[in-house]
């Protein structure tokens, strides 16, 4: 029955033309986002924008499913829904982050171990009261001169499998992120063998604690030049070198895949999905999105605070959400990014 549960809601989640709007930023996250467009980070602006985001006629065509915060799970819209129900009720399933963040690796000064598995069970016994019916943790891959280090992987992949446990056992469908960061130097060669190392050990440690696949989602990196690479690849070698790496480690039986954005542009983000979906592949799981600044960015800029501005902002997040739509069915092009 559980297990039933679970993979109906993991195939929800993917369901052809539907992707994931990961908007579960922490305090010092959103600080960030909410200083870039000069706004002081106060809990009524978090609740203000996050509800300009959910409450954007028709994004349910192209959104299955929202990451929130622990705050924004018990927070409302202007007129008095709580966000989960807010949510389910257009048919968007309410998701949650359950990490407590990534904090520095003993003995390994330069990479970090993502924490939370303290009183974990209890939190989502909690969170699935609210209304939670998913689930992220994310662990953070460093590359450098002599990283990242077998402690790292093994370390972050046994908690990301000890989380994906801990969640199907509370009735939650996990999803899985192991992020290979592409800030530095390195070259797409070295992302693709650092995220295929790292979602080999990812799926033993899975296999090692008896996680059931077919009730998970995976979140990874796309395989792309680091961001100081002198050389870039393209779209179509993104898309390729990705897809190569995802057939040579994620089995078969997980429903799907929603990559993370990671830091690239909104465009070039939904273009490297795209393109991934229209290789001439036949592919076992889906391929979509479940990005955060790549669907937020424009919709950000465009609201800036302002209550004005809020219907800017909804359109502007509509755009992105139709874009990456199309983006995971193989059928954008640069025209939809002008329409809408
Ligand atoms: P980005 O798409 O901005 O990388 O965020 C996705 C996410 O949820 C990171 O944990």
């Amino acid at each position: 029955m559980t297990a039933q549960t679970l993979e109906t809601t993991a195939r929800a989640l993917v369901a052809p033309g539907k992707g994931i709007l990961a908007a579960d930023e922490s305090h010092p996250t959103i600080a960030k986002r909410f200083a870039s467009i000069g706004i002081e980070n106060t809990e009524e602006a978090r609740r203000s924008y996050r509800d300009m985001l959910f409450s954007t006629a028709g994004a349910e065509e192209f959104i299955s499913g929202v990451i929130l915060f622990e705050e924004t799970l018990g927070q409302a819209s202007s007129d008095g829904a709580a966000f989960p129900k807010l949510l389910a009720s257009r048919g968007i399933i309410p998701g949650i982050k359950v990490d407590s963040g990534a904090k520095p690796l003993a003995l390994h000064p330069t990479e970090t171990i993502t924490e939370g598995l303290d009183g974990l069970r209890g939190r989502l016994e909690k969170y699935r009261e609210q209304g939670a019916r998913f689930a992220k943790w994310r662990a953070v891959i460093t590359i450098g001169a002599d990283i990242p280090s077998e402690a790292c992987i093994n370390a972050n992949a046994n908690a990301l499998a000890r989380y994906a446990a801990l969640c199907q056992e509370a009735n939650l469908v996990p999803i899985v992120e192991p992020e290979v960061l592409m800030d530095g130097d390195h070259t797409i060669d070295r992302c693709e063998a650092v995220t295929t190392w790292t979602l080999r050990e990812v799926f033993d440690a899975l296999h090692r604690q008896d996680v059931a696949l077919e009730g998970m989602l995976l979140k990874p990196n796309m395989v792309i030049s680091g961001t100081k690479c002198p050389q870039q690849a393209g779209i179509q070698e993104v898309a390729e070198r990705t897809v190569r790496c995802l057939l040579r480690t994620v089995p078969a039986a997980v429903p799907g895949i929603v990559f993370l954005s990671g830091g690239q542009d909104d465009v070039t983000a939904t273009a490297h999905l795209d393109a991934m979906n229209r290789l001439d592949r036949e592919l076992p799981w889906a391929l979509s999105f479940s990005y955060g600044r790549a669907l937020q960015a424009p919709a950000l800029k465009a609201w800036a605070g302002k209550a004005d501005n809020l219907a800017a902002g909804q359109r502007a997040f509509y755009t992105r959400a139709k874009a990456n739509s199309a983006a995971s069915i193989g059928r954008w092009d640069e025209g939809l990014e002008k329409t809408a």
